[in-house]
Formats: C-alpha cells, sequence, structure tokens
C-alpha cells in the first residue's frame, strides 16, 4: 500500500475511532488519538489475535497480575509451574560486576538471564506490558518518532505492548507504523511552564492514568524518558513488581558521592552514610500497583517540598531515589539498560539496549 494509501486508511480508522469512543474521549483521561496494528492491512496476519488491541475496558479483566501483592516478579501465585529465581537468573556469568542486592533482588547483566525460559514463561501467560512517555514542546518532534520507531522494535519482542504517549499538541504526533503486537494511546497533558516542573508533574499524570485505565490494561508497567533510543532488545528479563535503573555515570562510584539530596529540609533527603545505588529516572517499572505506589510518594515529596519553598536537587529523580532506599526494587537493570555514550565503552558494558540521546538541554528546553 502507498503512503497516500496509509494515510487515508489512518484518516478513516482515526474518525471511526473518535466516533466510537466520543464518551469516553470526553472523560478527563480519554485518549485524544489513538493508533492500532490494524493500520497495517498490507501486513495482515490473522493469526495474530483479531481484535486483542481493543481496549480492555471492553473485555473482561483478562489482566489478573496486577493486585498479586503477595507474589514476587512472577505474576499469579496460583500457577504450579511457577518460576524461581535460578531457572533463568546466573548471577555468577558476570563476577566482575555486582548481581545480587544486599536484600537479594537481583541486578540484571547481560550475560545473567536466560530470556528464552523467561520467554516461554510470560507468553504463556499471554501478558502486557505497558510504557508511558512524555514528549512535551520541542522533545515531541525532537525525540518522540526515534523512540517509538525503536521501542517498536526492541521493546518486549514477541509480547503484547501499549505505548501510552503523553503530548502537548497532539497534531505533531508522528504517524508510526507499528508491529502487529504494539499499539499506543496517545493523551494531550496540560504543559508546565519550566522543564522541571514537567519532569516532576509526570509523577501525578502517570498515577491518574493508572488509576483511569492502565491498571486494567497491563500487566507491567514501565515509565521512560523520550530522549532516549532503543538499541538492543529490551526483554522480560526486566520485568519485576518493583524495577529500578543503575544512573550509568555513578554506577561505579561510592555512596557518599551520589547526588542525592542532601539538604534536611527537602522530603527526598538521604543522609550521608545512607543510600544503596543511584537510580536513574528515566527508566523505572514495575507492576500497575506499585508503580501507582512510586508516583504517588513522590509526588507526596515534591509537593511537600513546593509548600516548604525548596526543590530537590534533580527533582524528580531525587525523590524517586528517596523512594527506592524506603522501598528496596524487587529488581535493579545494569547500567546496559540506559547507557550514556559519553563515558565510552567500558568492557563491563557489554551490550547497550537503550543509549542516552545526545542532550541538546539549549534547543529543546524553555527555561534555565
Ligand atoms: C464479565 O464478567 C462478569 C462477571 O464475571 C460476567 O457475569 C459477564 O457475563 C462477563 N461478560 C462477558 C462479556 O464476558
Ligand atoms: C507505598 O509507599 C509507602 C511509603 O514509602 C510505603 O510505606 C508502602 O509500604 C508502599 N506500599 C506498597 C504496596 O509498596
Amino acid at each position: 500500500m502507498n503512503i497516500k494509501g496509509k494515510v487515508v486508511l489512518s484518516m478513516l480508522f482515526i474518525s471511526t475511532v473518535i466516533v466510537v469512543f466520543w464518551e469516553y474521549i470526553n472523560s478527563p483521561l480519554g485518549p485524544v488519538f489513538w493508533c492500532s496494528p490494524s493500520l497495517n492491512i498490507d501486513v495482515g496476519d490473522g493469526s495474530s489475535h483479531p481484535g486483542w488491541w481493543f481496549p480492555s475496558w471492553f473485555s473482561n479483566g483478562t489482566h489478573s497480575y496486577q493486585g498479586d501483592e503477595e507474589d514476587v516478579d512472577s505474576g499469579r501465585g496460583e500457577e504450579d509451574e511457577e518460576l524461581r529465581l535460578s531457572d533463568w537468573f546466573k548471577p555468577y556469568k558476570r563476577p566482575e560486576v555486582v548481581t545480587m542486592t544486599e536484600w537479594k533482588s537481583p541486578v540484571v547483566w547481560e550475560g545473567t538471564f536466560n530470556r528464552a525460559v523467561l520467554d516461554e514463561y510470560y507468553a504463556k501467560r499471554k501478558i502486557t506490558v505497558g510504557l508511558t512517555v512524555f514528549a512535551i514542546g520541542r522533545y515531541l518532534d525532537h525525540y518522540l518518532e526515534e523512540f517509538i520507531v525503536s521501542a517498536d522494535k526492541y521493546f518486549m519482542v514477541g509480547h503484547k505492548a501499549i505505548f501510552y504517549v503523553m503530548v502537548d499538541d497532539i497534531t505533531r504526533v508522528p504517524l508510526v507504523e507499528l508491529g502487529p503486537l504494539r499499539s499506543f494511546k496517545v493523551f494531550e497533558v496540560k504543559p508546565e511552564r519550566r522543564w522541571q516542573d514537567i519532569s516532576m508533574m509526570r509523577m501525578k499524570t502517570i498515577g491518574q492514568h493508572i488509576v483511569g485505565h492502565i491498571q486494567q490494561e497491563v500487566d507491567f508497567l514501565f515509565c521512560m524518558d523520550v530522549d532516549q533510543v532503543f538499541q538492543d532488545n529490551f526483554g522480560v528479563e526486566t520485568l519485576g513488581r518493583s524495577v529500578a535503573q543503575l544512573q550509568a555515570w555513578w554506577y561505579k562510584a561510592d555512596p557518599n558521592e551520589f547526588t542525592y539530596e542532601r539538604r534536611e529540609g527537602s522530603a527526598a533527603y538521604i543522609p550521608f552514610g545512607q543510600g544503596d545505588f543511584y537510580y536513574h529516572a528515566a527508566i523505572f517499572g514495575g507492576t500497575p500497583s506499585q508503580v501507582l505506589n512510586i508516583t504517588q510518594e513522590c509526588l507526596k515529596g515534591i509537593l511537600q517540598d513546593k509548600r516548604n519553598n525548596i526543590e530537590a536537587e534533580w527533582h524528580d529523580e531525587s525523590h524517586l531515589n528517596k523512594y527506592f532506599l524506603l522501598n528496596k526494587p524487587t529488581k535493579i537493570l545494569s547500567p546496559e539498560y540506559c547507557w550514556d555514550y559519553h563515558i565510552g565503552l567500558p568492557s563491563d558494558i557489554k551490550t547497550v539496549k537503550i543509549s542516552w540521546q545526545t542532550k541538546e538541554y539549549n534547543l529543546v528546553r524553555n527555561n534555565d
């Protein structure tokens, strides 16, 4: 099908969606634009769940993972063949790096996991994984398309994924053709004036969307920054109840060097002598209920700081670090999952799964 055909088809599809979901669209959290693999008529493959992408508010609670607070990282407790850590995780394969935390959570490095075992396990359970991304102002034109195109290719390959794209102007959203197991939903959010507030209010918006619909639609959820690009498979080995990302610049540093918030007046305060790792706010995730807790607690801290006229040094990231200090993540991703090539490529970075984009702050940020 030629481009023109696709565009016309897309327009037809979009207008149908708008009509059909008028009620929903009018609700404050409704998707303002919605794209799905059905655009790929030419790739059409009848075997792949016709209509799976129909939003789950039409189907009857197929997502039984969320709410399973008791299970560690793998979902349904009643399943006979529950996966054990040793079935897929071989920490001794990477003796030169930290592969297990003091509280016995795996730190996932390339070489330590058996993705095939996990793929089979999660495929049987027909999981859906969500991914939220915010593209506001110039971040939209600058980074969104590359992010989505690369996520389509490398994020949770072989499993259903829903991309939740939050923008301040839907008319500038690129039309991206997605693979058969992927769909995306676009939402318009009210832009904040300062980029610091955009990144902090992200916590509020994610929480609202989890409560409003995401918790019924996915089993696991990741929240990512848009100014990065997938380079290799970001697969099911990353799934967990609460997942944190090691920040590339700090993974070898001593906790006393970390750029935690050090002022007692901030809710994000972490005293010297405390702290496990420096986590990167560019990637965090977990089950929807856990991510909801993360976003609610971070938002509480942010609002408390606002009342006290203090802003944490690294904004939402400072609050996220405080959260993960108090609530230890059940899985940690090595810096291979979010690498900055400006550091170079040390030998312990085997396969980069996501890399930072060049941060062109002067181009994309409105102030400071
Ligand atoms: C949805 O679930 C309810 C309660 O489990 C059941 O009574 C109803 O028939 C289901 N509807 C559909 C369409 O499956
Ligand atoms: C949510 O966060 C609070 C504050 O850190 C913590 O006390 C609570 O245990 C968390 N709840 C869950 C379900 O993790």
